[in-house]
């Protein structure tokens, strides 16, 4: 299967104009063209200065949300179209601090990877159990219900997607998933993508996100069906985020 790795950073509620011209100048130091596809998933006002910086180069803009609706009265949302004015090709939807901090359900979720896919912009769809929840034996059952819901909604479309399976207990603690952990999830991701999406399944990308860094990133893409990598803390660091992305060829 020829699939090339996607490498996204997230930055999270992170940086601000002069830091991040800093580090964008520093990723694209050596020309912007990456053997993996790579992007990095912006606070929405920056967009206009990331865009403008990563012109003409291979680097792609992500936003860390978008809205489930088209237009209207929901006032601090983003709609897809709005990031589509911007270029950005891919939107992470569902992640684990958005659950947590703004009660966003499975259902919303899929609506919002329906708003992305409708616009042309790639939703990547965070899945992944808490500590608790792994402790109790249930990591498989919450993650095919997370991506269930996602499948419900989105049907054959779902080929389109990417998903991100990131371990709750392992974002910004510094504990990564074990590489055979990690793939042991992948794998049972990657047989319900086959079951809703035969054909395509084996081109779906699922990365592996939480604690991802310079030093684990090459046994982790090693796995057979880890392909690429959501990085938190690490993609703010630009000598770091360009190891993990030296490691993903
Ligand atoms: P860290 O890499 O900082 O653990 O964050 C992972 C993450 O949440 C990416 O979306």
């Amino acid at each position: 299967m020829t699939k090339k790795k996607l490498i996204a950073g997230n930055w999270k509620m992170n940086g601000n104009l002069a830091s991040n011209e800093a580090l964008l100048k520093a990723l694209l130091q050596g020309g912007g063209s990456f053997e993996c596809d790579v992007a990095v998933c912006t606070p929405a006002p920056y967009f206009a200065q990331v865009q403008a910086l990563a012109a003409g180069t291979s680097l792609a803009l992500g936003a860390q949300d978008v809205s489930a609706h088209a237009s209207g009265a929901y006032t601090g949302e983003q709609s897809a179209a709005m990031l589509k004015d911007f270029g950005v090709r891919y939107a992470i939807v569902g992640h684990s601090e958005r659950r947590q901090f703004h009660g966003e359900t499975d259902d919303l979720v899929a609506s919002k990877a329906a708003a992305a896919l409708a616009a042309g912009i790639t939703p990547i769809v965070c899945v992944g159990e808490t500590l608790a929840q792994r402790d109790a034996g249930e990591t498989e059952a919450v993650v095919k219900r997370q991506l269930a819901a996602v499948i419900h909604v989105n049907g054959h479309c779902i080929s389109e997607i990417v998903v991100a399976y990131e371990p709750v207990w392992a974002i910004g603690t510094g504990k990564t998933a074990t590489p055979q952990q990690a793939q042991s999830v992948h794998a049972v991701l990657r047989a319900q993508l086959h079951h809703a999406a035969s054909a395509h399944a084996a081109g779906i990308r699922i990365l592996y996100g939480g604690s991802m860094n310079a030093a684990n990133a090459a046994e982790l893409l090693a796995e057979n069906d880890i392909d690429g990598g959501l990085i938190g803390g690490a993609s703010l660091k630009a000598p770091d985020f360009l190891q993990i992305i030296a490691a993903a060829r």
